[in-house]
């Protein structure tokens, strides 16, 4: 990212000058449609991200430019109101939420540019909204804590965006630490740092170029199912609130009869959870093998039972199931296209990924596009 390049581009707007924030995209190991069930997941803040360049304006207006779509959008900060634009939603969400929250902050000027591929499932979104919050807190020194901040992105999310996320994707772009992972129990929010070591090789994400339209609906939907399930179960069972309190034999005899359909979807979380937990240990004891096979498990589980899988992803795990130099892989995020994460040793990489554009490319008649990712850290001032 050429930050001299975007300062320059910001002045030449805004006639002012900027502090520059960044915050990363994310990837997720393990733990999948965990987050809002009150399980674990095990995300890390990738080496693209969504910067901000902002400062603060002797008025109430709220003026942004998004150097990927070339658009501008204003408003004041009386009336803020979901935009058309897409990418606006997620900056005045967020001041939105500031100021349901009892924030003072005055009119801002906020460019966004960035290198996280969008629409991709490496939640550029949730990068947009912690970097947005972010620059706020900085420029207004309002004292938001770090959880605070993940909290208010989120809630952005939910009420701008009208996506009911759980909390994995802003947790990662805030909390995001270079060569770790980060384990989060979603229900206490506790979180501990597990260093990512993959001696021989490297996480590498193969994008499928498509995002279905059913992703949001769907995503909501699973959502409902998975309370629905808990409300079945916590008739029968005293101190069940989600689906981190639910066991296989809970869900056999109180979802299963009334849905197959649920059961489905919530028996695969329950597997899910628990594999976050295995991963943990193995990721610990240098057991990539073993936490490779998880992950084609929590694929299985995405595609048959959960059912947010595609036929673009369903192709990429395919294609690397039985080579050897790929340990494990996986659709990630919320599903219906996006990325797979893939464990590759190092030597095979680059014939992977020429294997798999010629294939992919056969198949569906789509450019494939592949990052060969690195961790790095939370929201940070760029100095
Ligand atoms: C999306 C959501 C997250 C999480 C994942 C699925 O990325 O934003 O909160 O639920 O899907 O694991």
């Amino acid at each position: 990212m050429d930050i001299e390049r975007l300062k320059a581009s910001f002045k030449n707007l805004f006639q002012a000058e900027p502090i520059i924030v960044k915050s990363p995209g994310r990837i997720n190991i393990i733990g999948e449609h965990t987050d809002y069930n009150g399980g674990f997941v095990m995300p890390a803040a990738i080496n693209k991200a969504i910067y901000v360049a902002v400062s603060k304006r002797t008025d109430n207006e709220i003026h942004l430019y998004s150097e990927s779509y070339q658009q501008f959008h204003h408003c004041s900060i009386e009336s803020i109101e979901k935009s058309d634009k897409g990418w606006a939603n997620y900056i005045l969400g967020v001041a939105d939420q500031l100021k349901k929250r009892g924030y003072k902050f005055g009119g801002f000027n906020l460019y966004l540019d960035g290198n996280v591929p969008l629409g991709a499932g490496l939640s550029s979104s949730a990068a947009l909204e912690c970097a947005t919050v972010f620059a706020i807190d900085y420029l207004n020194n309002l004292g938001i804590s770090q959880m605070d901040r993940a909290l208010i992105s989120q809630k952005a999310e939910h009420v701008f965006a009208g996506v009911n996320c759980g909390i994995m994707d802003q947790f990662a772009s805030v909390f995001g630490k270079k060569d770790y992972a980060v384990m989060l129990d979603c229900r206490s929010m506790k979180y501990v740092y597990i260093p990512l070591k993959l001696d021989g090789y490297k996480l590498v994400l193969l994008n499928t170029n498509v995002k279905h339209s059913l992703s949001d609906s769907a995503y909501n939907t699973r959502r409902s199912q998975c309370e629905q399930g808990v409300a079945w179960v916590s008739e029968f069972v005293a101190g069940v609130t989600s689906l981190r309190d639910v066991n296989r034999v809970m869900l056999e005899q109180y979802v299963k009869p009334k849905s197959l359909e649920v059961f489905q979807k919530c028996n695969f979380v329950v597997e899910e959870i628990e594999r976050v937990v295995k991963s943990a240990d193995q990721l610990a004891n240098g057991d990539l093998a073993a936490l490779g096979n998880l992950m084609f498990q929590t694929h299985e589980g995405l595609s048959k039972d959960y059912e947010v899988s595609c036929a673009e992803l369903d192709f990429l795990v395919e294609l690397v199931k039985n080579d050897n130099a790929v340990l494990g892989a996986r659709m990630m995020g919320g599903g219906f296209g996006g990325c797979t994460i893939n464990i590759v040793k190092d030597e095979a990489i680059d014939e992977l990924i020429v294997r798999a554009k010629i294939d992919y490319k056969k198949r569906f008649n789509l450019e494939l596009d592949a990052y060969v990712v690195q961790t790095d850290n939370g929201s940070e001032l760029v100095t």
